[in-house]
Parts: C-alpha cells; structure tokens; sequence
C-alpha cells in the first residue's frame, strides 16, 4: 500500500526547503527529490528505490526504463531496486516474488537529514502479516541513501525474532552506459563466477567482464571495489562496497530483452548490473538482536 500520509504533510514533516522536497512521482507513488549543490537525485517510497542520481558536473548515472511500471506490486525497471530477504527466484516457492518483497511495497520515510555535502535520506520497512506470507521472521530493514558528490547506500537488517535469519540481499543497481557492448568492467580478473545463463557453472574471469552475449553472473568472493569504464559516455563509474561478498554482473542481451515488457526497444543497451550483494552460499546469518549492514559507495569520474 502506497503511503497514507498525504505527500503535502510528508513534505510539511521531512522536507527542507530548496534541498529536499516529497512530491507525487511517476504513477502517483511518492517520492523525495534531492537538490543540492553537489547533486540532484530522486528516491521512491515505493521499494525506497533510488532512481536518480547526478553529482555535480556529471550526467545522470542510472538507467531507468521508459516503459517501467510504477505500481504497488510491480519493480521499477532502473535505478536501484533493492532484493531482499532472498535473490532470484525462491527456492522454496515459486509463487513467491522474485527477489524478494521489499522492492515491491512502499517504505516509511523516517528523516531527511542535511550535512555540509550532501543529504542522507533514510527509510525503513519491517515485518508484518504481508510479509510473514513469505517470510516468518521478525525483523527491521533501515536504508538510507546519502546524495552528495559521491552516494552511499546502506542497508541494514535487524533481526527482532528469538532465531536466527538467513537472507540474501543485493543493491541491483542498473548503470546507464552508451552502449553496454563496449564497456568494460575491471577488478574480477581471477575471480571465481557462477554462471546463470550456463546451470550455474562455475568458471574463472579472464580479465575484464565485456558484454557480448546474455550476461547473469554470480562473482564469488568479492569484498573489493569493481571499476566500469564507458568509452561512449567517456567516464568511469566506481563501486566501493562493506559487507559484501559476492558480485551480481547481469545484461539480458537483446533476446531475453524482447521478452521483457517493461524494459523497450534497445533498452538493454544502455544499462550494466553491477550488484553489490550476498548471495547464495554468502547468504548473511545474524542472531537475534543483532544487525548487519551492507554499504556500497558509488563514484564518477570523467575519462
Ligand atoms: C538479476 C538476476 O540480478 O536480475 C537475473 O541475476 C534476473 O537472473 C535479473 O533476470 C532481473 O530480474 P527481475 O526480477 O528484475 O526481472
């Protein structure tokens, strides 16, 4: 359910003005728009899925489709959609929405905060009779999304059952490119993957990871920073990352795409997933009463 404070009293309680305003978005889902002299960036309640980001000089860093949905029950095609408590299609369910179901209800929005660079928007979910449909735990799920010359992003579980849980989770970011078949990504060379596209074969990356075909790979080991250079749009976009140990690396290529109704013409060119995540056998255990939290910090520079 989307929000039932009005967007009008939301920005009454949260906004600051000239900063950070809450407005009605795409769909009529609300959404805070962040203005600041370091960059400009938008966030929906709905999955509190960052689908904007600009600093300063630079051009717009995601991809969100065009012919995205933006509805109560559906993902944003773009941005970043976040994947929790399981990655994927679940295992033990296949009625179960895939990747989890936060990134397809409305979040709280707990505070607007204003620092001297940027701006931290926080947001939280939990546990509830929807969510216990799929998942039986008791938990808090805070996120907030720093917007300066750089973004941050934290996620953070805390596990409020007498058990201990186990989850998956992944910031599936979508990074826009020029033409995805010419960018490159460095920091996997060496690395172990699980390939999607290939019964989950496990294989040994040569280098630097190019698209040439269907891309949906699992790095494996991965607590290091990733690197993507965009010869067309003539940057570099970094990902440092806390906490995470694997590294989701997916494209559906124009086959898969064609298939994909909320994706568009072409649309899969102009985007990599590069997914900070734990996933698989790097599924995060945390006791009771206690919390973890994953961080991926994103840069731009120009090439
Ligand atoms: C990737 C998965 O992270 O997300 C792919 O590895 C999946 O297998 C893709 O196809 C998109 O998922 P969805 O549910 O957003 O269409």
């Amino acid at each position: 359910m989307e929000n039932a404070v009005s967007v009008t009293e939301l920005d009454r309680r949260s906004g600051i003005p000239g900063i950070a305003q809450i407005l009605e978005g795409n769909g009529g889902l609300t959404k805070v728009r962040i203005t600041s002299p370091a960059s400009v960036g938008e966030m929906y309640l709905h999955g509190a899925h960052v689908t904007s980001w600009q600093p300063s000089g630079a051009d717009e860093v995601f991809f969100v489709s065009s012919k995205s949905r933006w509805q109560d029950g559906i993902a944003i095609r773009g941005g970043v959609p976040i994947c929790f408590p399981w990655f994927g299609d679940n295992r033990d369910d296949s009625k179960a929405p895939a990747h989890g179901f936060v990134r397809i209800k409305s979040w709280q929005l707990d505070a607007i905060a204003l620092t001297e660079h940027a701006v931290t928007v926080s947001m939280s979910t939990g546990s509830d009779e929807g969510t216990k449909q799929w998942w039986p735990a008791e938990f808090r799920l805070l996120y907030r999304a720093t917007f300066g010359i750089e973004l941050s992003l934290e996620l953070e579980l805390h596990n409020a059952s007498t058990a201990p849980l186990r989850f998956e989770e992944a910031l599936h970011s979508y990074y826009r490119v020029g033409d995805v078949r010419t960018a490159r990504l460095e920091g996997l060379d060496g690395v172990h993957y699980l390939d999607k596209t290939d019964a989950y074969r496990e294989n040994v990356q040569q280098g630097d990871v190019v698209i040439a075909g269907e891309t949906d790979r699992i790095y494996l080991n991965t607590p290091g920073a990733v690197e993507m250079q965009d010869l067309v749009l003539r940057r570099r976009i970094r990902v440092d990352k806390e906490n995470s140990l694997t590294t989701v690396v997916w494209n559906p290529w124009a086959d898969k795409a064609r298939g994909m109704a909320d994706l568009g013409d072409n649309g899969w060119t102009q985007f990599l997933c590069i997914e900070t995540s734990d996933v698989l056998g790097s599924a995060v255990e945390v006791a009771p009463g206690q919390q973890h939290r994953m961080k991926a910090v994103i840069r731009v520079a120009g090439l």
